[in-house]
């Protein structure tokens, strides 16, 4: 990776804030998939074991800059504590002289959370003061938020423009496991590709048709492609503004030798919901009042036979409706392939709530090469774009000459 990390700095004794992504689903006051608070523990470990003094931010949902207390950090704090097997306090706010002191009285290898970032209405406006505040609690700054290097807020690129800025061991783990499916990746190289919205993935699937040799379409996003190939789809899911976009993307496909794999039979339901009628059928014959929810066996036949050799896959998006159980087993089965594709010897890189759900509940997620703990930010660096909060930090070549490690005497003093 072009940008310095942890890796590159001496922190010892110093005061470090650690961006993180503890943006976790919650119920009743619990986190229900640690996944990235897990993901953050190779860098607070490494930051710990140099005896730095750890600061740790971040959001959590869209309070819309007010307080709310179902968006409390505490819940995250509370497992990290446990994941940690030591105390994490969390704040009661970002800001004010209750948290400055908790900031000043940290002991070298001691860990403190901050209140929810986004109580503040200055954090998602990049607010300079704010950034500024932020600043103040820290000699040093880590990015390891993967899943929010994509916003431009004063915790992602603010702050990072005010004190030496690395990248933390999760942002390096996932630009290194993206960045290889855009530069030079391992052929046959298939993306899978679902979801509700073509409109939401267009970016990626221009970017990606320029690099893939098979592309999957499934889910909402398929039902569009079948309207651009003339098919009926019913009362499914689809959108119909973009039909002329997914017949553009047909053409450079084929252009391109791509083989696209779209839905050939598919499971309709009456309505889409738990406990509905449902049935197979050819992807031609959708009747008027029905919706697509999954695909077919034929299809899952299709998808088995186009990744035979494959040497890369990216997946994003589930198949079918994959939060209705029976609607899953698109998903489901995907998951397993990309499984023993990985087991092969593949490249299988998987982003995206649902997907990364799927792999999850069938205890896939140790086979696959790499499961990005981002959603937005994963599309976005699929679509060939910069992320902000990934270009605020300190470049290899440029600034590792320059940078001067900071004192240790700058600890406790601003
Ligand atoms: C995410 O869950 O995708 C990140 O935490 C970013 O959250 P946001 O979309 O609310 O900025």
């Amino acid at each position: 990776m072009d940008k310095l990390t942890v890796n590159d700095l001496d922190a010892q004794g110093k005061r470090v804030f650690v961006r993180v992504d503890f943006n976790v689903p919650l119920e009743d006051g619990r986190v229900t998939d640690d996944s990235r608070i897990r993901a953050a523990l190779p860098t607070i470990r490494h930051l710990i074991g140099q005896g730095a003094r750890v600061v740790l931010a971040s959001h959590l949902g869209r309070p819309g800059g007010k307080v709310q207390d179902g968006l409390r950090l505490r819940p995250a704090g509370e497992r990290l504590s446990q994941l940690l097997r030591r105390n994490v306090p969390v704040t009661g706010d970002a800001l004010g002289v209750g948290t400055e002191d908790a900031v000043r009285r940290l002991r070298p290898g001691e860990v403190l959370l901050l209140e929810n970032l986004r109580f503040h209405a200055a954090e998602e406006k990049n607010d300079p003061k704010f950034a500024e505040q932020l600043a103040r609690y820290a000699d040093v700054y880590v990015n390891d938020a993967f899943g929010t290097a994509h916003r431009a807020h004063a915790s992602t690129v603010g702050i990072a423009k005010l004190l030496p800025a690395y990248a933390g061991l999760l942002m390096e783990a996932e630009i290194a496991a993206l960045s290889k499916l855009l530069e030079n990746p391992e052929h046959p190289y298939a993306a899978i590709l679902g979801g509700a919205k073509v409109s939401g993935k267009l970016d990626v699937l221009r970017n990606l048709l320029t690099k893939v040799d098979v592309l999957v379409l499934g889910g909402g996003m398929a039902n569009t492609f079948l309207l651009a190939q003339g098919r009926s789809v019913g009362k499914s899911l689809a959108e119909h503004d973009m039909v002329d976009e997914a017949r553009r993307v047909l053409a450079e496909a084929e252009k391109r030798g791509i083989q696209v794999v779209l839905p050939v039979d598919v499971i309709v339901a009456k309505e889409v919901t738990r406990g509905t009628e449902y049935k197979t059928l050819p992807a031609e014959k959708i009747p008027a009042s029905w919706h697509i929810v999954d695909v077919g066996k034929q299809t899952l036949a299709l998808i088995d036979e186009a990744l035979a050799d494959v040497r890369t896959v990216v997946w994003n998006g589930p198949i079918g409706v994959f939060e209705i159980p029976v609607f899953g087993a698109g998903t489901r089965q995907v998951a397993a392939l990309l499984a023993d594709k990985a087991d092969a010897g593949a490249t299988v890189v998987v982003g995206g709530g649902d997907s990364v759900a799927a792999i999850q509940q069938q205890g896939l997620a140790d086979r696959m090469t790499h499961i990005s703990t981002g959603g937005g930010a994963s599309l976005e660096f699929l679509e060939g774009r910069e992320l902000p909060g990934v270009a605020v930090l300190l470049d290899r070549e440029a600034d590792a000459a320059t940078t001067q490690p900071v004192p240790a005497a700058a600890k406790g003093s601003r």
